[in-house]
C-alpha cells in the first residue's frame, strides 16, 4: 500500500515508529507536513499539492496532527479523504475529540459515566456553576487543553471563583469539574484500535502533582484492567467514530468515569511501558481495513 503520515515532525517516536512499521510490513510511506499542502477544492477533480508537485493518491492516510493545528490539518485530511484514501481516524471524529465538551456532551449521550461536569458562559454564573458540580475542591479546564497544560485544580471555593474569573478574563472556553480525589493522581490510559483495548496502563502523577500526564513528569506502568473498563473504553472510543483512540479512565469509588479521549496519542509511553508493537497492530488494522477494496478494484 501507499501510505502517507500527515506529521509536521517525523523525527516523533509514534512516526519513526509508524513508519518502522509500514516498511516493515512492506509498504511505500510518505511524511507529509499538512501545513505545506494546499489544495483545489474542486468536484471534478480535487487535488493536494505539496512543496510545488500534485500529490498522488495514497491508499491510506495516518494523521497525527497536534492539538495546535487542529483547524488546518483536519482540513487537509478532509481533501485526503475527498480523494479516496482512507484515515486512521476520520477528520470529523478528530475534530468531536479535540472539544472536550462536544465530546463528554456525546459520551453523556451514550449512558457513559464521566465525572459531573459543569460549562457556563456568563460569569454572573459562577456560583452556581461550582455549586452544580458539588463545590470545592473541583478541576477547571481549558475546553482544548491537552498535556495537562491549561488543568487547574482549585481546593477552595474562593480559589475556584479566582481561576474561572482568570480564564474568563483571557476569553478561554472552560469545563469546571468535580475533583476525583479518590483516583490519588493516577489514572488508566486504554489504547483503543479498531474496537479493540489493545493496551493499557497506569499513569501516576509525580509527587505534589494531581495530572498524571508524562509530559508532566507524570511515570507509566502496566495495568490490568477490569471487563467494564474495557468496555467504556471502546464505547467511548466508538462513540466519537475514533479507530485509535487514547481513552482516559479514572477510577472513582462509584466506577470507571471516562476523563477524555484522545485521537492522535502518544505510542511511546505505551510501548515503552507495555513492550508492545502498537505502531505494527495500528498498521494491520489499517490493512484490513484498505486491503478489500483494493482486492475488488482489481478484480481479484
Ligand atoms: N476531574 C478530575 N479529577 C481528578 N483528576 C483529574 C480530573 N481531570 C483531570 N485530572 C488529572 O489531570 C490530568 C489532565 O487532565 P485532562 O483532562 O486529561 O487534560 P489534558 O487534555 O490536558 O491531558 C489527567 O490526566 C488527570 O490526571
Ligand atoms: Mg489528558
Amino acid at each position: 500500500m501507499k501510505i502517507a503520515i500527515l506529521s509536521r515532525d517525523g523525527s516523533l517516536y509514534s512516526c519513526k515508529r509508524l513508519r518502522e512499521a509500514a516498511e516493515q510490513r512492506g509498504h511505500s510511506i510518505d511524511i507529509i507536513d499538512p501545513l505545506s499542502c494546499y489544495m483545489n477544492i474542486n468536484p471534478a477533480a480535487p487535488s493536494i499539492h505539496y512543496r510545488g508537485r500534485r500529490l498522488e493518491r495514497y491508499d491510506a492516510v495516518i494523521p497525527r496532527i497536534g492539538s495546535a493545528m487542529t483547524f488546518y490539518g483536519t482540513a487537509v485530511l478532509r481533501q485526503f479523504e475527498l480523494l479516496g484514501s482512507y484515515p486512521l481516524n476520520e477528520s470529523l471524529a478528530i475534530t468531536r475529540a479535540r472539544d472536550k465538551l462536544h465530546s463528554l456532551q456525546l459520551l453523556a449521550r451514550q449512558g457513559i459515566d464521566l465525572p459531573i461536569t459543569g460549562f457556563a458562559h456568563s460569569p454572573d454564573d459562577t456560583g452556581d456553576l461550582i455549586e452544580l458540580v458539588g463545590g470545592a475542591p473541583l478541576v477547571v479546564k481549558l475546553v482544548e487543553g491537552t498535556q495537562g497544560i491549561g488543568v487547574v485544580l482549585a481546593e477552595t471555593r474562593q480559589a475556584a471563583e479566582s481561576v474561572i474569573d482568570a480564564f474568563r478574563g483571557l476569553n478561554a472556553h472552560i469545563l469546571v469539574q468535580e475533583y476525583i480525589r479518590e483516583a490519588k493522581g493516577s489514572d488508566i490510559r486504554c489504547l483503543v484500535v479498531g474496537g479493540r483495548v489493545v493496551a493499557a496502563i497506569e499513569r501516576q502523577a509525580k509527587p505534589g502533582e494531581f495530572r498524571s500526564n508524562l509530559h508532566r513528569g507524570g511515570t507509566a506502568r502496566k495495568v490490568h484492567i477490569t471487563g467494564k473498563e474495557r468496555a467504556t473504553a471502546i464505547k467511548a472510543a466508538m462513540t466519537l467514530g475514533l479507530d485509535v483512540a487514547g481513552v482516559d479512565i479514572l477510577r472513582a469509588d462509584r466506577g470507571p468515569l471516562v476523563m477524555e479521549v484522545n485521537a492522535s496519542p502518544g505510542l511511546e509511553g505505551v510501548e515503552t511501558t507495555t513492550g508492545l508493537d502498537i505502531a505494527g497492530i495500528m498498521l494491520e488494522y489499517v490493512e484490513q481495513r484498505v486491503r478489500p477494496s483494493l482486492r475488488l478494484k482489481s478484480g481479484r
